[in-house]
């Protein structure tokens, strides 16, 4: 069964995952960090940067490769998941910016990107290239989706443009002054076999309405019903709860 923890405090769960990373990337300095935006892993973003601080870990050499962006925001829109990991991770910590990847939907008309399609295939090819992901830090959605794959998504997709489905377009909502019509509809996202090819997991839940979610994910059928239930399979993924998102288990 899949590994979990339930913690008492976000801030509980956060300093014990956040202490996971930094294990990761004291023994390998150079490696690649998978970062996630969205709520959950804020916390853990702060705790790093005081770990950065106080010299417990550096990522200065560190390069990530984040599982998502929306197609149709503008360059340097504050929703962006670029913005995101600029404000949220880089700045909290030494990272440099030119270390980071995110899907990037404007570089179609590149040579040799003419769609979205060749965007997303490159950055699954860059990411390859980087050497593949050390350590991977995952939300999962109420409905049970990793990065943006969405109930129905293959097993083995790669990173693709996909549609986001209403049920993440109303959370979303939140995030873009509670007005559905704001959220974009279209997205570029790793696809759930390029996920599992990273080394390490941590998946964080926390809330009573990944509780579901949550039971599926570690109890459910491994089925695209369910994205992240594909985690079953995974060898080395660690699950981070509090009582919220654990109440079903
Ligand atoms: C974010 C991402 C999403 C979120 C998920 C949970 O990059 O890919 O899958 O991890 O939607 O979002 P929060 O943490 O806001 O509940």
């Amino acid at each position: 069964m899949m590994p979990y923890t339930v913690y008492e405090s976000p801030e509980e769960l956060a300093r014990d995952f956040a202490a996971c990373v930094a294990a990761v990337f004291r023994d390998k300095p150079n490696g690649v960090l998978g970062t996630a935006t969205g709520s959950s892993p804020l916390e853990v973003y702060r705790v790093l940067g005081r770990l950065v601080e106080i010299g417990a870990v550096s990522l200065k050499n560190v390069r990530t490769f984040q599982l998502d962006e929306y197609v149709g925001l503008p360059v340097g829109h504050e929703q962006s998941y670029r913005t995101f990991i600029e404000e949220n991770l880089v700045a909290l910590t030494d990272l440099n910016s030119a270390n980071v990847a995110v899907p990037n939907p404007h570089l179609v008309g590149d040579p040799g990107i003419a769609t979205l399609d060749d965007a997303a295939a490159a950055y699954d090819l860059d990411i390859k290239a980087a050497g593949g992901v050390d350590f991977q830090i995952l939300g999962i959605g109420s409905d049970g989706h990793i990065a943006f794959n969405e109930p129905g998504t293959p097993l083995d997709s790669r990173t693709h443009v996909a549609d986001l489905a209403p049920q993440t377009i109303a959370d979303n909502a939140r995030f873009f002054g509670g007005d559905q019509s704001q959220v974009p509809t279209q997205c570029i996202t790793q696809g759930l076999g390029t996920i599992m090819e990273a080394r390490a997991i941590g998946l964080i839940a926390m809330g009573e309405n990944k509780a579901q979610a949550v039971y599926d994910m570690i109890h459910g059928p491994v089925s695209p019903d369910c994205p992240a239930s594909v985690l079953q399979n995974h060898p080395d993924v660690r699950v981070y709860l509090d009582a919220g998102a654990a109440k079903l288990l």
